[in-house]
Formats: C-alpha cells, structure tokens, sequence
C-alpha cells in the first residue's frame, strides 16, 4: 500500500528535510522494515556506521521502488574515524553499505574522544562535499560551544545538529541556538525510546484529541517549529501513525503542560566517556 501522506519540510541553509524522518538505530537486517517504512510514506531515513543497517537501509531503498532522488537519505561517521583519512574510508564503506553515489546529509557522529583536532574532521567532512558523495552536511551530539567551533572550522555550511529530544528532556538552550544559528534540529529517540508510553499527561491528551501517545509526542515536536524527529519503529501501522501528525493541533496549555514534563534525569543516550558536557 503505498501512501498519499504528504510530509512538510523543514529547511537551512539550502537543505529541505522532511519534517518526519525514519529511524534505524537497533534494527540490523532491516530491508524489509524500511521498505514498507518507504511504502507508507517516509521520504527521509536516518541511519549511521554505527548501527549496523546500512546495508538493510539500501536493500530496503531498492526493493520499495521508490527512486533514489525522492529519498533524504542521512547516515554518520563514528567517533572512531575522525582522523581525515579515516573518514574518508568510512564515508566509502557506507556508500558502499547502502550502495548509493551520495547521501543528502552526512553527519560526524559523536565528537572526539582522542583529541583529534576538530579542523581535521571538519575538513574531512566538507571534503566528504565537494567531492560529491554527501549533498549536505551536518554534527551530532556536539554541545553549543562544540557546534559554534565546528561552524566556524568547517569549510562547508553545517545544515542539521541532530540531538536527543523528547518531553522528558529540556533541550531549550539547544533549541534556541540552532534557531538562532540557522541549524535544523533533528531530534533522535523522540519518543524517548518507548519510555513515553506509560505517561499519564500525553495519554490523558492522546485520549481527548482522538490520536495515539506516539502522535502526540512527535506533534509536540513539529509545532514548535525547526524540529525534525526521526521516529524508529518495525511496526508498519506504528509506522504510519507517527507520520500523520499533521492533521491536527496542540493547544497553547497542552504544549506546556508537555513541556513541564521534563526532569533532570530524562537523558537516555549519555554514553560514559565519549558524551560532551551537555548544556
Ligand atoms: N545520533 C545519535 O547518537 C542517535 C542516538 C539514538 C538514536 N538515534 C536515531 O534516532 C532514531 C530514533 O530513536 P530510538 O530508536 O532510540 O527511539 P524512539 O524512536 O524514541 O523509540 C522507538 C520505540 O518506540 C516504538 N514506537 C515507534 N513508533 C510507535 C508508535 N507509533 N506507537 C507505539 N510505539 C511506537 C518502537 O516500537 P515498535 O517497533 O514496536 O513500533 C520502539 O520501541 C534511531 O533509530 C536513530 O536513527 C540517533
């Protein structure tokens, strides 16, 4: 079944990003997944070295039918290849992975952990560019002062900083700097990784609006504006339903009363040692 969901855009510096993208982190062997995550209307997926589904992502790419230049197709270097030359053999292996010529963003996964001078990486990352094989380019779990630095060293525009958001998470420093600076957000485990399921004032809201827990928590995000989340799910009516949140709206008491449900420990994705401090 193919969709008629028509999905917004959120743009930057001369990207346009589907507002809703599609998550693959913990999904492995995922052809099938992101298939019918194509068939059911996604235009944007999300994956990384990392997760070990690239090569799912590019089965899947291939096998819905959905041609290559219809796709935001963003994956992500690890922390472990940051050196210039490192990088550009990772940035080879992915595009072999998801056998594609380029991505549409091309993220530096997590900052260093070796002292390797972000100018390097920075190089290698517009190099990544101008070469041709990613279309935009982009940082990930850098704190404000990390993502200031990398502006001012890359020699290509960064377009996204994707970071961890969801309502139990007070990203509004952040929020506010990437608006300021011109940077999309792209908001990872936007629904805090299942952990949202269970809580009383999205289901009390979910309820009385008609929608799921999920629909709330990814509208919440979309209606503040600049915020793309990339939901993972291997259910395709899950799948479908996180999609269509654009059909209705938050009302200015529902959006704070999601907002106060932030709390100090709501962080998931906080690896020891390789997470800057946050702001
Ligand atoms: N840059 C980074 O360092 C980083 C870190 C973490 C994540 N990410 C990215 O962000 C993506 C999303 O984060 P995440 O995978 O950690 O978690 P998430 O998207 O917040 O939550 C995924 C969970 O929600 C469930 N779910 C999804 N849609 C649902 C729906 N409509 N109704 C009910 N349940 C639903 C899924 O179960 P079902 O399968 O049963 O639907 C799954 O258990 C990742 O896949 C990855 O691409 C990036």
């Amino acid at each position: 079944m193919m969709s008629n969901l028509s999905v917004p855009y959120v743009s930057a510096r001369g990207a346009e990003i589907p507002t809703i993208g599609f998550g693959t982190s913990q999904l492995g062997a995922c052809g099938e997944i992101v298939a019918n995550a194509l068939k059911v209307g996604y235009r944007h997926i999300d994956t990384a070295w990392k997760y070990g589904s690239e090569k799912g992502v590019g089965e899947g790419i291939r096998a819905s039918g959905v041609p290559r230049k219809d796709i935001f197709l963003a994956t992500k270097v690890s922390h472990e290849y940051l050196r210039a030359a490192d990088f550009a053999r990772s940035v080879d292996e992915s595009l072999r992975n998801l056998q594609v010529d380029y991505v549409d963003l091309l993220h530096v996964h997590w900052p260093t952990i070796d002292n390797i001078p972000l100018v390097e990486t920075m190089g290698a990352l517009a190099k990544a560019k101008r070469d041709g094989l990613a279309r935009h380019v982009g940082v990930a779990n850098f704190n404000i002062a990390l993502v200031k630095e990398a502006m001012r060293l890359c020699p290509e525009p960064l377009v996204t900083l994707q970071a961890e958001y969801h309502p139990y998470l007070d990203q509004s420093q952040v929020l506010a700097f990437c608006r300021q600076a011109g940077l999309i957000f792209t908001a990872y485990c936007p629904l805090g990784r299942g952990r949202l399921f269970k809580d009383p004032v999205i289901s009390e809201i979910a309820r009385s609006k008609g929608k799921s827990i999920a629909q709330v928590a990814l509208r919440w995000q979309v209606q503040q504006g600049n915020i793309a989340p990339i939901p993972r799910s291997s259910n395709p009516v899950h799948m479908a339903e996180s999609l269509d949140v654009f059909n209705f709206s938050l009302t200015d008491d529902e959006m704070r009363r999601i907002h106060a449900l932030a709390r100090p420990d709501g962080r998931i994705a906080n690896p020891k040692g390789r997470a800057p401090p946050w702001d």
